[in-house]
């Protein structure tokens, strides 16, 4: 599938399972999920550009590695998004937060914004918009478009697992945006649910259920 990911490295598979697991409470679900959000921050801005910088060290000059290009913002799609925040926030605590909230229209079953909060100069940054679920694809569609009418040019989506109909809806959506992903599992089922997939991310993030 071009322009998707899945993140193979073994200790994100390891903590995926973890994640998976009905046992695992929900202090150490937050903390997994954290420790994961680090690692796919780590992935997805492997290729972030460099320039040559002169620095000093100690004992001579020497000509140094240093980030350029756009800055980067993190937006959040609530709630279950603000879980991979802060692990990627650990990695990158440099980055702008955005955070967008969308409902599902019980009659439409489309998503409807009903909060939006972006850094101002959000159109001229590099943006990892996430969401722990693509299950249906409908929010991170509604969410990546918001983006494009502020402006914003580069977008990357992150999440946790996806469904093939979630990367199937997306990528048809916005085929210009790169989609990375811990795993892309069975299927989506009639309620709505990732299959064999962690349950509800925001009920396990937040202990609400
Ligand atoms: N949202 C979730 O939290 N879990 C799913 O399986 C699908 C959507």
């Amino acid at each position: 599938m071009p322009n998707v990911t899945v993140l193979d490295h073994p200790l994100l598979r390891h903590k995926l399972t973890l994640l998976r697991d009905k046992t695992t409470p929900t202090a150490m679900f937050r903390q997994v999920a954290r420790e994961i959000s680090l690692l796919m921050a780590y992935e997805v801005t492997r290729d972030l550009p460099l320039e040559t910088i002169t620095i000093e060290t100690p004992l001579e000059d020497m000509q140094a590695d240093h980030l350029t290009g756009k800055k980067l913002c993190i937006v959040s799609i609530l709630r279950a998004g603000n879980g991979i925040l802060e692990g990627m926030l650990d990695l990158v605590p440099s980055a702008r937060v955005g955070h967008i909230g969308l409902y599902r229209d019980h009659a439409t079953l489309q998503p409807v914004e009903y909060y939006l909060k972006l850094p101002t100069d959000i159109a001229d940054r590099l943006v990892i918009l996430v969401d722990p679920m693509l299950a249906t694809g409908n929010s991170a569609i509604a969410a990546t478009a918001r983006l494009k009418n502020a402006g914003v040019k580069a977008i990357k989506f992150v999440c946790l697992l996806a469904a093939p109909e979630g990367i199937a809806a997306f990528t048809a959506a916005h085929p210009d945006v790169p989609v990375f992903t811990g795993a892309i599992d069975r299927e989506l089922d009639d309620n709505g649910y990732i299959r064999p997939g962690l349950g509800d991310a925001g009920d396990r993030f937040y202990g609400t259920r």
